[in-house]
């Protein structure tokens, strides 16, 4: 069943007593994934390239292994490098090393729902994607929290659904709620909150707002507070009492201008643009774009003018210390 919310208490992390974990890639999700792993117990084999994160690893106290002989060892083998390389990873080092009956876990739905990889017999594809980055995945756990999980599995694979969900509940992701689902769903709600949200919407909008300010002479300093660093307040305020709330904890004015304005800024047309994401989406053709992107240059185009006065204001108020 589908979006079953579970907690804490109806969680349990038996399934991953008997089985021994292997996470690939020690970035922003192996290194938060493999210290909360083994803070609750659970000591991970870490598969490493020859690359600058097998240092980091290594000063956390792990010993990496090269990625065929963890994929060889492990039950349950974490692909946790860039989406781009799991093709590489798995079909070249992972899945010819893995054992009949080891689940290979994704923190996102992306590589099964799309068929990035051609999952070989005998393996079981399962997924466990923390609904954040890294460091806050880390750090959450550390104080005692978490951040919540989307988990799932094939249907025919019940085993499969358990170990994601014990290994969701090892990684914390218990104590804010783990959702079942599918690894359609999480793909492509995840891509169009990024898209139409998070990593786009949100941040053009950022980005346009500061260049008016600037553009009609204002402080780009003044610009910055206003349309880019105070996003961080308000995304807090909206996460601890809730956009119903959200009126009474701002000011009347900045309450009224916003219900006022708000739909004026993002214009009428504006559910119908979404919805064209949403079925580029829904039908892979983002997903053909992105592959043939990746396979080209790979760079993300970056506006390095556009970006120049926004980095400068930022810089002046200097930047939170990220260590997890
Ligand atoms: N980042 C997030 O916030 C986030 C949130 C939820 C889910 N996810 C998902 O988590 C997965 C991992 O993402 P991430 O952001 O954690 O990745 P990442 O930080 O970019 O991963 C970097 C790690 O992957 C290794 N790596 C890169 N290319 C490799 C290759 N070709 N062969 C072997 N190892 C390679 C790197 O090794 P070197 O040091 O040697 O380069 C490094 O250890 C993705 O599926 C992503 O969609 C990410």
């Amino acid at each position: 069943m589908t979006g079953k919310i579970l907690f804490e208490p109806d969680l349990s992390t038996s399934a991953l007593r008997t089985r021994q974990i292997g996470i690939i890639g020690y970035g922003s999700q192996g290194r938060a994934q493999a210290l909360n792993l083994r803070d609750s117990g659970f000591i991970p084999l870490i598969g490493l390239r020859q690359g600058p994160s097998f240092e980091t690893a290594a000063r956390d106290g792990f010993i990496p292994a090269a990625l065929t002989d963890v994929a060889s060892t492990a039950d349950i083998v974490m692909v946790l490098t860039p989406d781009e390389t799991h093709a590489e990873v798995c079909e070249r080092h992972v899945f010819p090393a893995a054992a009949e009956g080891t689940h290979i876990g994704f923190a996102a739905g992306f590589t099964v729902h799309y068929g990035v990889v051609r999952m070989r017999e005998g393996l079981h594809p399962i997924m466990v994607a923390p609904k954040g980055p890294g460091r806050v995945l880390r750090q959450r756990f550390k104080s005692g929290g978490g951040i919540p999980a989307l988990v799932a599995a094939h249907d025919n694979d019940p085993d499969g659904l358990e170990i994601a969900k014990a290994y969701a509940k090892a990684l914390g992701c218990g104590r804010a709620g783990v959702v079942e689902t599918t690894f359609r769903e999480e793909t492509v709600a995840d891509l169009f909150g990024e898209q139409s949200v998070l990593c786009g919407g949100l941040v053009e909008l950022m980005k346009t707002a500061f260049e008016i300010l600037v553009d009609r002479g204002y402080t780009p300093e003044v610009a910055y507070i206003e349309c880019i660093a105070e996003v961080e307040y308000i995304a807090s305020l909206i996460s601890r009492v809730g956009l119903a709330d959200l009126g009474s904890h701002i000011s009347s004015t900045a309450s009224y201008g916003g219900s006022t304005r708000g739909a004026r800024v993002v214009g009428a047309d504006f559910r119908k643009r979404l919805e064209s994401i949403l079925d580029e989406i829904e039908s892979g053709s983002f997903y053909e774009e992105f592959r043939k992107h990746t396979e080209g240059d790979r760079g993300v185009p970056v506006e390095h003018e556009r970006l120049e006065r926004i980095e400068r204001a930022r810089k002046t108020f200097g930047s939170e210390n990220e260590d997890a």
